[in-house]
Order: C-alpha cells, then sequence, then structure tokens
C-alpha cells in the first residue's frame, strides 16, 4: 500500500536552464516552443508555457555551460510542505530557506546526493491573462498557435553518478513512487523513473558514465497530442535545431517522444506523456534488464548512442567507461 505521503509533491513545479547562448535559446523556447516571457531579471528570463497555472515554468540564465539549475518541486498543501523539509533535514542535504521567485512562496533548498539544485515550495500565484486570455476558462492563456505549442512542463532526467543513491533519496526526501528501472547485470540500475502524480513519471535518474556529477540529461515538455511531435519534427527541421533522435515510442513508460539539443546544448523532449497512466496504487515497478533494453526502444529502433553520451555541462569522456 503506497504510503499517503506519496502524495505530498504534486509536481515538478520551474526549472532553472543554463545557457551559453543566451539569445538563441531564448528565441528557441520562446518562438519554437511558443513560451511567453513573463519577467526578466539580471541574466535570466522567465518563461511560461501556455497552459501553466502558475507565472513561469522556466527560468533561462546565461551561463559559461549549459546545463541544469534549480528544479523547485511544488507540494500538495502547506502541512506537505513542513513534512517534506523535515524529511529532507533528515538527510543531512538540506541547505535553508530562500524566498521563491516569480510568484512562489518561501522555498526549502536542498541538493540530492549528485549536487543537482532542488527546491520545495507551496504557496504559488496563479498566471493572470492579460492580452492572451483564452476562449475557455478552463485553460491557463490563449493556444498560442505557432510551433510547437508546449502545452505544458512534463519531467526532468538528471544524470548522476550513483543512480541508486539518487533515487533513494528522491524516495525518502520527496516521497516520489518508482515506476520502473533497468537493473544492470552487474548490480545497480542504469536508470529509475519516479512519480509523484498518476502520470507515470515526473524525475528519472540515468547513470553518469563521466561520473561528473551535477549533469542534465534532459527535461521534456508535453505538447497536446502525439501528431504534434511529428509537426514538431518538420518545425525543428526548419529552422535548423539538431534532431537526435525519433520520433518514435519509448518502451519504458510508452512515451512517444523527439530529442532535440536547444541552441545552448541541452537536449530537449517533446513527449506525449497521457498514454500510460498509474491509477493503481498497488501498481508493482516494472524491472527492465540489461538484455531487454539491447532491443532498443518499443519499435525496434536502436537507443543511439549520443542517448548515452550526451548531456550537460558537456564534459570531457575519453576517460569513461561504458556501464
Ligand atoms: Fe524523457
Amino acid at each position: 500500500m503506497t504510503e499517503y505521503t506519496a502524495f505530498d509533491v504534486a509536481h515538478i513545479g520551474n526549472i532553472e536552464l543554463l545557457t551559453p547562448k543566451f539569445d538563441e535559446s531564448l528565441w528557441f523556447f520562446r518562438d519554437l516552443l511558443a513560451m511567453r516571457v513573463v519577467e526578466e531579471a539580471e541574466g535570466s528570463v522567465y518563461l511560461r508555457t501556455w497552459d501553466e497555472y502558475q507565472r513561469y515554468t522556466i527560468k533561462l540564465t546565461a551561463s559559461d555551460a549549459a546545463g541544469v539549475g534549480r528544479t523547485n518541486f511544488r507540494t500538495t498543501s502547506q502541512d506537505a510542505l513542513e513534512r517534506r523539509v523535515a524529511a529532507i533535514e533528515a538527510t543531512g542535504l538540506g541547505e535553508g530557506w530562500g524566498d521563491g521567485e516569480v510568484g512562489t512562496g518561501p522555498t526549502y533548498l536542498f541538493r540530492d546526493p549528485d549536487g543537482h539544485s532542488m527546491g520545495v515550495y507551496y504557496e504559488s500565484e496563479r498566471y493572470v491573462a492579460t492580452d492572451d486570455k483564452p476562449a475557455l476558462k478552463n485553460q491557463a492563456s490563449a493556444f498560442p498557435g505557432r510551433g510547437v505549442n508546449a502545452r505544458r512542463l512534463d519531467h526532468i532526467n538528471y544524470l548522476a553518478k550513483d543512480v541508486v543513491a539518487n533515487g533513494e533519496f528522491i524516495a525518502t526526501a520527496l516521497g516520489g513512487r518508482e515506476s520502473e528501472r533497468i537493473k544492470l547485470d552487474a548490480g545497480g540500475y542504469a536508470a529509475w523513473w519516479f512519480h509523484f502524480n498518476n502520470k507515470s513519471y515526473d524525475v528519472v535518474y540515468s547513470d553518469d558514465w563521466t561520473k561528473h556529477g551535477n549533469r542534465l540529461h534532459h527535461i521534456a515538455f508535453a505538447p497536446d497530442t502525439r501528431e504534434d511531435i511529428l509537426k514538431a519534427a518538420d518545425i525543428f527541421l526548419e529552422n535548423g535545431i539538431y534532431i537526435e533522435s525519433g520520433p518514435h515510442k519509448h518502451a519504458i513508460n510508452q512515451t512517444f517522444f523527439l530529442y532535440v539539443w536547444e541552441p545552448g546544448g541541452n537536449r530537449i523532449e517533446l513527449a506525449n506523456a497521457g498514454a500510460r497512466l498509474l491509477l493503481d496504487p498497488d501498481s508493482p515497478v516494472v524491472e527492465w534488464t540489461q538484455e531487454e533494453r539491447k532491443k532498443g526502444q518499443a519499435w525496434g529502433m536502436k537507443t543511439i548512442e549520443s542517448f548515452h553520451t550526451h548531456g550537460t555541462p558537456v564534459v570531457d569522456q575519453s576517460q569513461t567507461q561504458q556501464v
């Protein structure tokens, strides 16, 4: 039976992305993903997807190297926030309270064992549409009708030196529930998927062959449909965006997907994540073997090499070993 605290975290609230090509990355998110700039600060811009109920989704920050800044998780209540802060503090990885950013309330800061910056908050201001009022009052703002039309943030996949240690941390500190994992023949996991709500994943840890620490594999946005992802591939092609893999279908969690690299180098996924929902509170964890993973993605296409080697920041991989 699932512990009630497994519902303490509602979802990923927002993510900071770092880019060494700020103007080009801004163009990618604003013009191709059809996100709206809601606030600008020194060296950063805050953008939102069109059905984001909060004020912002992504904080884009100019940096020497690509990568991920802080991921903030929203809890389901103030009580849930307090439970999670106590659980985080018990791990010894808490860093204390900070002010929220652009509509988010007090945020408790911490790091996972790999060093990824994280925060957890509850209070959040709703976005109030102005010149982007929707026709229907049950969506946050008008459908942009341009580019890829990213509707909402879906998940984050971190590279980690130790997948098991970081996965156990997400389960303990945030109450993440595991959905699927890839078991290595030699022990441990190559990757581990966690969810906070009925989607089958919100946070993933993948093995970082470089053992660098604090790196990003990708973040994912959800458009409305699978067809949108096919059209997205055409839009990225027309605009000179590097298409790394897809569109095709993941075996794990069955998401229809497309991976591209935004101009700053961060891998961005467009994912249709609604196919597999975990409604069963006793849903068994699905474990894949290394042999099963060698079969490739759902329809037999092999997982491409760069999927295992590219992450941000980009690091020298001449000394790395495949597991
Ligand atoms: Fe993904």
